[in-house]
C-alpha cells in the first residue's frame, strides 16, 4: 500500500478524519479535502507526526469548477488517486415540506452530484492502471426512506444505485466501486442536522458507533473489495425492513417525527 494515494472527501471531521488517520498508518498517501482548512492542517500535522504522508486541499465540493480544479491540480502534482473515498455528506432532519430549498439543493450537490462527478473524473485513470477502489459512504437510510430525511435518504439511494451499476460495469478491470451502508455514527453529522431540524429528537443518534469502526470497515473494503458492506455488520437486516415491514413503518414511523410547535 506504500505507493497508493487516497483522496478522502470530508476529511475535516468524523468518518473522513478517522479514515485518513487509519489509511496513513497503513502507508497510504492521503489527500485531505474539505472546506475547513485549519482542521485539515491539524490532521496533516497529526499524520506527519507518525511519519505518514498527507496533502491538504481546501474545496467546496458543491462547486463544479472547484472539483475540476482539484482533478487538474492532482494531475499536475502527480497525485492521481488510486483510492477515492466519497465521504463528504450533509443531512437535514424534519418535514420535507418545511425544508428550505437552499439546504435541499446543497445536499443534492454534495451527496449526489459531487461523488458522481469525482467518480467520472478519476475512474478512467484507475481503469488504465488496472487498480482502483471507490468507496461511497452510503447509509442504511438509502434502503430505509424514513420520515424526516426525504432528501438525505433519497441522496443515499442514488449512491447505492450508481455504485451497483458501475460495480457491474467494471467487472474484471481491477477497479471496484463499493457502497458502505453505515448506521448511526458519533460525529458532527447529527449536530449539523439538528441545528436545522424541526424540534424533534433524532431517534437513531442513541445507537451511534465510533467513526473508527467505520474507518476499519473502509479498510476492509480496500483489502477485500466487494460491492456492499454494512457497519455495524448486523445492519444487513436493514435492507429487509422496508421490504417486509413497510406497512408497520407507514403506521408507526410518523409518530417519531414531532410536528413543529
Ligand atoms: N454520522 C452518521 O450517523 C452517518 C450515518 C450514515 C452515513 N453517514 C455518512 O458519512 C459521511 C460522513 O459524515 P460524518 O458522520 O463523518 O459527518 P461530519 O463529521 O459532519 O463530516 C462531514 C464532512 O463533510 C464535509 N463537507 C460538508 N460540506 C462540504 C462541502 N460543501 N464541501 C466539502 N466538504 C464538505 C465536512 O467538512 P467541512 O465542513 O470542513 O467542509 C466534513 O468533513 C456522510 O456522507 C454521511 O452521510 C453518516
Amino acid at each position: 500500500m506504500n505507493q497508493r494515494i487516497a483522496l478522502i472527501t470530508g476529511a475535516s471531521s468524523g468518518i473522513g478524519a478517522a479514515t485518513a488517520v487509519l489509511l496513513a498508518k497503513k502507508g497510504i498517501h492521503v489527500i485531505l479535502t474539505a472546506r475547513r482548512v485549519d482542521r485539515l492542517q491539524e490532521l496533516q500535522n497529526e499524520i506527519q507526526n507518525f511519519s505518514g504522508n498527507a496533502t491538504v486541499y481546501q474545496i467546496d465540493l458543491t462547486n463544479e469548477q472547484e472539483r475540476i480544479k482539484l482533478y487538474e491540480w492532482l494531475q499536475q502534482q502527480n497525485l492521481v488517486p488510486d483510492i477515492l473515498i466519497n465521504n463528504a455528506g450533509l443531512a437535514w432532519y424534519g418535514f420535507f415540506h418545511e425544508m428550505p430549498w437552499k439546504i435541499a439543493r446543497d445536499i443534492i450537490d454534495l451527496n449526489i452530484t459531487a461523488p458522481a462527478h469525482l467518480m467520472r473524473l478519476f475512474l478512467p485513470s484507475m481503469i488504465q492502471k488496472h487498480y482502483g477502489r471507490i468507496i461511497n459512504i452510503g447509509s442504511i437510510a438509502g434502503k430505509l426512506p424514513e420520515q424526516g430525511i426525504a432528501i438525505y435518504a433519497s441522496s443515499k439511494s442514488y449512491l447505492d444505485s450508481i455504485t451497483t451499476s458501475t460495480h457491474r460495469e467494471l467487472r474484471n478491470t481491477g477497479v471496484c466501486v463499493s457502497i458502505l451502508r453505515a448506521g448511526p455514527v458519533k460525529t458532527e453529522f447529527f449536530d449539523t442536522a439538528r441545528a436545522l431540524e424541526n424540534g424533534g429528537s433524532i431517534p437513531a443518534e442513541r445507537l451511534a458507533i465510533s467513526p473508527n469502526r467505520v474507518a476499519n470497515k473502509i479498510w476492509s473494503l480496500i483489502i477485500i473489495p466487494r460491492r456492499v458492506a454494512y457497519v455495524p455488520s448486523y445492519l444487513i437486516i436493514s435492507a429487509l425492513l422496508e421490504t417486509l415491514f413497510s406497512w408497520a413503518i407507514d403506521l408507526l414511523g410518523p409518530l417519531l417525527l414531532r410536528k413543529r410547535k
